[in-house]
């Protein structure tokens, strides 16, 4: 199926904001487990919750968020704002009834940038500290814009994710493997560390069992390239030439980019730099100049997603 013309990807409507943080529901969490290796020096969880009986059974598709309310109140001494969480799970749950999500979690834990002293981030630690049993208040679902088109198997995808990013693909390589899906499909993620590689038994399995499915790993503190940079995803358009070249070349491929914030622009770059601007909008005045060239502040104000990419980033 050419994508010839602007707005020719259709979306499905999906439901949203059944639940707002003026009225919340109360879910129970089912499960909380790391997803990490226990050696990483990072902490992510995978955390499950049970929606049953709510408005949002059977309704969170992939790509959507959650939004989380922590108990207790901020500096400002008003209630803790709503975080959003994307779902993991497949469009029928972890348990395929459409009862059981999931989210991947990771701690923010750091130095503080200014005090020196330690900072935690209120949500991510309130949600990785909660047990099985334990209630917590939630919103959504929120996101329309980040979501699998219509006739998914219609297409092809090459998926950018760096750290918790990979869980809207989580549930949506499910999805598509789960279809009659015979297009190209590759994952690329990227981590700190080998320990980082969230899900990596479930990508390798699938990567095994199903031919149009490919997993690429970009271990960005062990593995350098051969020039001694660090293989950030985006350079797996390159180093991965001879997977990624014939399928961007497809004129039904899509590209979702999900993570970390600013990761979007080394992908628009090298894009740029293989001639594929069919993925991109650029400004006129940056089209004079050689795309290896490009600043990092032109790639932020003059380069943006065309039909055939989606991003969600934070
Ligand atoms: P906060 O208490 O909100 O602290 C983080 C803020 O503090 C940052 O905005 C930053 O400005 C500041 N800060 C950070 N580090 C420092 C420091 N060292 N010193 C001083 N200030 C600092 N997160 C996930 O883990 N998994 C997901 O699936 C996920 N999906 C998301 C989907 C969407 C659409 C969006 C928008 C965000 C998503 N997030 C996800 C991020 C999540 O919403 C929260 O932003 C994140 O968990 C941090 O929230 P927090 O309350 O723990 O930290
Ligand atoms: P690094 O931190 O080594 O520079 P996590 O969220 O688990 O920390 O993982 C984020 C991953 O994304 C890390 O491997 C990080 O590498 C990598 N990363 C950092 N900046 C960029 C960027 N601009 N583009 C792509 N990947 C990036």
């Amino acid at each position: 199926m050419p994508l010839t013309t602007e707005k020719t990807i259709s979306l499905p409507d999906v439901d949203m904001h059944f639940y707002k943080p003026r009225n919340p529901v109360t879910v129970p969490i089912t499960k909380s487990e790391i997803a990490t290796d226990s050696s990483s020096p990072n902490f992510v969880r995978h955390i499950e919750f049970d929606v049953s009986g709510t408005d949002l059974e059977n309704r969170i598709v992939p790509g959507q968020s959650v939004g989380v309310i922590a108990e207790g109140i901020d500096e400002n001494g008003r209630p803790h704002k709503v975080r959003l969480y994307s779902s993991c799970s497949p469009s029928g749950g972890e348990d395929g009834r459409g009862k059981i999500y999931a989210t991947t979690v990771k701690r923010v834990i750091d130095e503080h940038w200014e005090t020196q002293e330690l900072f935690l981030g209120v949500c991510s630690n309130y949600l990785c500290n909660r047990k099985a049993g334990d209630k917590i208040l939630m919103t959504g679902p929120a996101g329309k814009r980040f979501i699998l088109p219509e006739n998914p198997q219609d297409y092809n995808y090459l998926f950018f994710a760096t750290g918790t990013g990979i869980a809207p693909f989580r549930g949506m390589i499910m999805d598509l493997l789960r279809m009659d899906y015979s297009n190209d499909l590759v994952l690329a993620f990227g981590c700190p560390y080998r320990t980082d590689l969230l899900y990596k038994n479930l990508f390798g399995e699938l990567d095994q069992k199903h031919s149009s499915f490919r997993y690429l790993k970009s271990v960005s503190r062990e593995d350098p390239r051969a020039d001694g940079t660090k293989p950030y995803v985006q350079y797996s358009l390159i180093d991965r030439a001879d997977l990624m070249k014939p399928i961007l070349e497809k004129d039904n491929t899509l590209i979702y980019i999900c993570g970390l914030k600013g990761m979007e622009t080394g992908i628009f770059q090298i894009l740029a730099m293989m001639g594929k601007f069919d993925y991109l909008k650029v400004d006129d005045t940056l089209m004079e100049k050689d795309p290896a060239h490009w600043t990092r502040d032109e790639l932020k104000t003059g380069v943006k997603p065309a039909e055939r990419m989606f991003l969600e980033v934070y």
